[in-house]
């Protein structure tokens, strides 16, 4: 689901140079739309739609220099790096693997609050919440302790599902995300007592010591590189006997890395050290995918860890 925004170079003529280079890159010709990009930057250098259009462009082309540059014009010229070119840079292998820019992540589910739920239940057969459900309460079970939470958070919130799901087992939901229109689709559901427009990590930080009994994170982590710090936020909120449960995305290699659907994946043995590392322990770690894509499942986990 890749982001299409448009921010006008203020001057017409660029303007009007990208809206021709669209069409050509829709009908297919895509060195004649390069050259209207280029044309257009000429005409208005800090263009940063033009440049990061022409960096898709030249990557699709197979021209890895070329789109390097342009990707880089593109970040330099937006602070929020609202069109994601960092990351295309990752992915590119030219710059160092880094946190998911928060103003990418915002307009991206802005843009997509509105269709989340068809595109990711219905098309991609979606399923973390129903993971985490079923994981939550085989750790409870083997703990002889009942799945019933006074207080829960739930990280990246989106429209809700996770709340959805964990509603009867939950007295009071908290909701933290960082798209306003994922929230309000979130308060739409009615399941959340709070709804915080945050990063998790600043949104965990308000709350106090030992408040919460159970944070979920349903895809959430998958816009997560570094997991040290949500966890260790997550470890002091959580009451002692408290669960943290979490959906990731895996790959069969060691460590974080940003796969082709700019999302990051968590091999399985990083995120038990991540985990560990942080205090917490970690009862169930399984192989589970939430979600499907080109027809098949992405390689997912999902994990349970507890604050004892
Ligand atoms: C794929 S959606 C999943 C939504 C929901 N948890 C579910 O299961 O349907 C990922 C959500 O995480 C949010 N998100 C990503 N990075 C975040 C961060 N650092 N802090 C807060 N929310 C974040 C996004 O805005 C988006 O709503």
């Amino acid at each position: 689901m890749p982001t299409r925004i448009f921010l006008t170079s203020g001057d017409l003529m660029a303007d009007r140079r990208y809206d021709f280079a669209r069409d050509l890159q829709m009908k297919g010709d895509l060195p004649g739309a390069a050259d209207l990009l280029l044309q257009a930057t000429d005409l208005a250098p800090n263009f940063v739609t033009a440049w990061f259009s022409l960096g898709d462009i030249r990557e699709t082309l197979g021209e890895r220099d070329g789109a390097i540059t342009a990707f880089r014009e593109a970040w330099a010229g937006d602070p929020h790096d609202r069109h994601g070119a960092s990351l295309r840079l990752m992915r590119l292998g030219a710059e160092p693997l880094a946190a998911m820019p928060q103003g990418y992540v915002k307009v991206l589910f802005d843009q997509y609050a509105r269709r989340f739920e068809q595109a990711l239940v219905d098309d991609l057969g979606y399923r973390g919440p129903e993971l985490l459900f079923q994981a939550v309460l085989s750790v409870r079970a083997a703990a002889r302790k009942p799945a019933f939470f006074k207080r829960a958070i739930d990280l990246g919130c989106g429209t809700g599902l996770a709340a959805t799901a964990f509603a009867r087992e939950v007295d009071h939901f908290i909701g933290i995300d960082l798209s306003p229109r994922m929230i309000e689709k979130a308060r739409l559901t009615g399941f959340y007592a709070e709804l915080e427009v945050a990063d998790m990590v600043q949104g965990l930080r308000a709350g106090p010591d030992g408040s919460a009994d159970l944070i979920l994170a349903a895809d959430a982590m998958i816009y997560v590189a570094d997991l040290a710090p949500v966890l260790a936020e997550s470890r002091r909120v959580l009451a002692g006997g408290g669960l943290l449960a979490f959906t990731a995305e895996t790959h069969a290699g060691e460590g974080v890395i940003l796969g082709n659907g700019l999302r990051y994946a968590h091999a399985a043995a990083h995120v038990r050290e991540a985990v560990e590392a942080a205090g917490l322990t970690l009862p169930l770690l399984e192989d589970r995918s939430a979600r499907n894509e080109d027809n098949a499942p992405v390689p997912g986990l999902v994990a349970v860890a507890t604050k004892t």
